[in-house]
């Protein structure tokens, strides 16, 4: 029997994320996305595939870092207008039953008390459908717009990300035991005040004397994503992360981030399969290969270049706006995302990198890895990737929204069911235990599950 491939939407808030320049595709109707209809559409698309979730990105600044301005941004609708990714959840969750939703959080701009009953909120109303994907911002435009100078350095964001970790856990693991709510209408009780704890934190970024204002959820803590393949941002992921989502050049090219990761786990005293990995893909699909490809060429028609590296700039830090096309990429040392600039490096090293193809290669689905071809050439390369590059599975950006989720599904998931390596229903209960199989809560040894009171 095949494993089984997860599978993830990537989106955001916004028409532009991933492949910029689509949204003048005449059949795209990204540009819809500030109805509700439109995520309504798109839930329901993703349960009918049996998606296991929906990602929702976000940053919370401008990419301002080509041509050292937003304009390109601007102009090009990269990641802006951007609207706030947690308000979505609630009506996507009305119309379906099983999708879950991986939300991005920036626990920079979050204060922790705030936030921690945001998603215990939100865990409610989904009966345990969500998950927080860890971030702490790479964008100084993102510090600027909170009053900071520039942001945190790299290293020192990951420090931080730790305790405000320990401060989540106090809140949504330690601050209400189990049977703490009573509804004893005879005595008169709704809370047993023994069975609700005061969280008083006292660290070195944050202080807290509080109780958690939400009541036990489902899951308690959500699922918890983490991405972002750093020394600290593995070390990181290896003690917290339930899912971990790769940027991917090429298969092999992820074997050793894969083990990394599972490494770092296994050094935290958790068990190597203890975390899924969702490697970030972008899938064109036809008929035929014939076809498939010529698609491809179709939709490049309407990608820009320039978009693209408005996005590596920002992603990297680096500005790109006036490089020669033939200037190889250059890793940089900097505060944004250390390592996005080493998927490129980690395919074939004997073809080198230039900004042009960069610029060619970004601009449809990012930093993923395009696989093109018939429903059957996806459909064994999917599974050749869980078989040989460690990952559980994939983020499936989108090109031409919907179609090019609609046309996947449609294609690419009954090949995937034929070959006994993707679902034809959905698992019982929470997002976690769809994924894990191992109850809605954190249990030990994940360090969450050590701030809940014995039942
Ligand atoms: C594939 C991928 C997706 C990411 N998505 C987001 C995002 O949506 N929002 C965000 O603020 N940071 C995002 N990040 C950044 C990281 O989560 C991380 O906080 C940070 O930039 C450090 O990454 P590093 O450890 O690789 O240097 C993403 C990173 C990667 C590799």
């Amino acid at each position: 029997m095949p494993k089984q491939i997860r599978l993830n939407a990537f989106n955001m808030n916004c028409a532009v994320h991933q492949s910029p320049g689509l949204w003048r595709h005449p059949r795209d109707r990204s540009t819809e996305y500030t109805s509700m209809a439109w995520w309504l559409h798109l839930a329901k698309e993703l349960e009918r595939g049996f998606f296991d979730g929906m990602f929702l990105a976000d940053v919370t600044g401008i990419y301002d870092v080509y041509g050292g301005n937003s304009r390109a941004a601007l102009r090009g609708g990269i990641q802006v207008p951007l609207n706030d990714p947690f308000m979505l959840v609630p009506a996507m969750a009305a119309v379906t039953e099983h999708l879950g939703f991986g939300i991005t959080g920036n626990l920079t701009c979050e204060p922790p008390h705030t936030f921690a009953r945001r998603f215990s909120t939100l865990d409610h109303l989904t009966a345990g459908r969500v998950g927080w994907n860890i971030v702490t911002g790479y964008l100084n435009s993102a510090a600027r717009a909170q009053g900071q100078a520039k942001q945190t350095a790299h290293d020192t964001r990951y420090d931080i990300a730790a305790e405000y970790m320990a401060l989540m856990y106090k809140l949504w693991e330690g601050s209400w035991e189990d049977d703490a709510v009573r509804l004893d209408r005879t005595a008169g009780v709704y809370v047993d005040p023994d069975k609700v704890h005061r969280v008083q934190h006292e660290g070195e970024w944050f202080h807290l004397d509080a109780i958690h204002l939400s009541e036990p959820s489902p899951q308690r803590t959500p699922v918890l994503f983490q991405a972002g393949t750093s020394t600290k941002g593995v070390a990181f992921a290896g003690r917290h992360a339930e899912c971990v989502f790769v940027g991917a050049n090429s298969r092999h090219g992820m074997v050793p981030v894969t083990q990394n990761i599972r490494a770092n786990a296994v050094a935290a005293g958790r068990r190597a399969e203890d975390i899924a990995i969702f490697a970030m893909l972008t899938v064109v699909v036809d008929d035929t290969d014939a076809l498939a490809r010529d698609r491809l060429e179709e939709y490049r028609r309407y990608a820009s270049p320039e978009g693209a590296l408005t996005l590596l700039s920002g992603w990297s830090g680096v500005d790109f706006s006036d490089c020669d096309p033939e200037e190889p990429l250059r890793f940089v040392k900097n505060d944004a995302i250390q390592t996005m600039l080493s998927p490129v490096s980690r395919s074939n090293p004997e073809q080198v990198w230039t900004v042009g193809r960069a610029a060619t290669h970004y601009a449809l689905g990012g930093a993923s890895p395009v696989l093109v071809g018939s429903p059957t050439t996806v459909a064994e390369e999917m599974i050749a990737w869980v078989e040989t590059a460690g990952v559980d599975g994939f983020n499936l950006t989108y090109t031409v929204a919907p179609e090019s989720i609609t046309g996947f599904i449609d294609r690419v998931v009954p090949e995937l069911q034929n070959r006994g390596a993707y679902k034809t229903s959905y698992g019982p209960g929470t997002l976690r235990e769809k994924l894990f199989a191992r109850g809605p809560r954190l249990s030990s040894p994940h360090p969450a599950a050590a701030y809940r009171h014995p039942v």
